[in-house]
């Protein structure tokens, strides 16, 4: 691929790469200029959900125009790839462990343009849905530029019969991971407070140890049911303001949230006097205040609801519910797979995949997250009766380099 001309642009070298495609550093020829090229990999390219990802982040890159979110100047959708200005710099999450155990002035600017990008990204009615330090970089001048609107939605309505949903679990709020079709703005504030945790404590409250065997069920009974331990108590050099913003932003229930990130930021100003001086430089540019975004009541109650049957699997019967939530996920990117070896035979803990059935509605959803985690899958036909549940709309199951997808 290197040397490739596409059109003007020349590719020059890799640098980034996500689940079903790959960034270029490469060069505008006509103009000298060097640019960032995100590429579908050619195996993606009949592979419907990885093409809508692709479309979706290059269209609803060209409604933005901000000074923290990725510029895209160009698409060619027959080619799979589209041509965006270039960061020289790193990715926030590598950003942080350069600035590891650091306090300084850097990472509450860098908080702050966060939110302003935020801010503006939701005011066009848009939610990014996968809000997490490898979708966020930042440059060598110290600003701060979100990429990958891969899973972002528009408005804050109801996915469509055949949406899905991926992402990493650890920046992923309760609702996201639970109750998918009733996602909103609110999900993007927690993930943002799961970054800013991170970033100031240097560690993620809940995750799965790198190469660990631990599944993601585990992880995800913590994200509903375990008290969120308190950012001061990892780094004591956080301010107590700053210790609540981050935890305000985290609540389970997204009705104690930041309703919107025009209040997280301005709470986060509350941190340090200076930091609302540092986004006036933005303010020009932001084109309509902060969609008034609609506080549905029942919904609230509904997400809380799902959460707790979440963590009622312990108890032998399970609630009723009269309409389960609809659940649909994908592994891509949220379950590296490596040690899965086609042909090989299963070896499913069956007594977790009747545990996890009696949990109305999300059975499936939990059962097929596990799955990703399994050795050996090869002698089962299906996913369904790989994992004895019923309900899946899912057809075929394959491995793909290091990830599972199922379509
Ligand atoms: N405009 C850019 N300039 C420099 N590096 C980039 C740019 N866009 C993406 N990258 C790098 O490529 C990686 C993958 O990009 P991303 O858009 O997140 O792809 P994916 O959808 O596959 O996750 C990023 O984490 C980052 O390291
Ligand atoms: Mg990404």
């Amino acid at each position: 691929m290197i040397g490739t001309v596409l059109g003007k642009y020349k590719i020059l070298e890799e640098i980034g790469a996500g689940g079903a495609a790959t960034v270029y550093r490469a060069v505008d020829t006509a103009i000298d200029m060097e640019v960032a090229i995100k590429m579908l990999h050619e195996n993606y390219f009949n592979k419907p959900k990885a093409v809508t990802r692709f479309l979706n982040d290059a269209r609803t890159l060209g409604k933005l125009n901000h000074p923290n979110v990725i510029r895209i100047n160009y698409v060619d959708i027959d080619k799979f790839y589209f041509v965006m200005e270039l960061v020289r710099g790193v990715t926030l999450k590598q950003w942080i462990s350069d600035h590891a155990g650091k306090n300084d002035d850097a990472k509450t600017r860098i908080a702050v343009q966060l939110c302003e990008a935020l801010q503006y990204i939701h005011g066009q009615g848009i939610v990014h849905r996968d809000i997490k330090p490898h979708n966020i970089m930042i440059d060598s001048a110290g600003n701060l530029k979100v990429l990958d609107f891969g899973i972002a939605r528009e408005g804050s309505s109801t996915m469509t019969a055949d949406g899905s949903i991926m992402g990493t679990v650890e920046y992923m709020s309760p609702e996201q991971i639970g109750e998918e079709g009733n996602v909103d703005h609110r999900t993007d504030i927690y993930s943002a407070g799961m970054t800013l945790y991170e970033m100031f404590t240097g560690h993620l409250p809940f995750h799965i140890e790198e190469g660990g065997k631990e599944s993601v069920w585990p992880l995800m009974k913590k994200i509903f049911s375990e008290p969120m331990p308190q950012p001061r108590d990892k780094n004591t050099a956080i301010s107590k303001a700053l210790n609540d913003v981050i935890l305000k932003a985290l609540h389970r229930d997204r009705a104690e949230r930041h309703q919107t990130m025009t209040e997280m930021l301005e709470h986060l100003r509350t941190v340090k006097p200076w930091a609302s001086f540092w986004t006036l430089r933005l303010r020009a540019l932001r084109p309509k205040p902060v969609l008034a975004w609609s506080m549905a009541g029942t919904a609230a109650v509904l997400i809380a609801a799902g959460s707790i049957l979440y963590f009622r699997d312990e108890t032998a019967s399970a609630p009723e519910t009269s309409k389960s939530p609809r659940n649909r996920y994908d592994y891509e990117e949220s379950l590296p797979v490596q040690k899965l070896k086609p042909g090989e035979k299963i070896n499913i803990n069956t007594a977790s995949a009747s545990e996890l059935k009696r949990v109305p509605g999300v059975g499936n959803t939990i059962a097929r997250r596990i799955i990703g985690q399994r050795e050996n899958y090869g002698r089962f036909k299906s996913i369904n009766e790989l994992l004895d549940v019923d309900g899946i709309k899912e057809k075929t199951f394959e491995k793909i380099k290091n990830h599972v997808t199922v379509e």
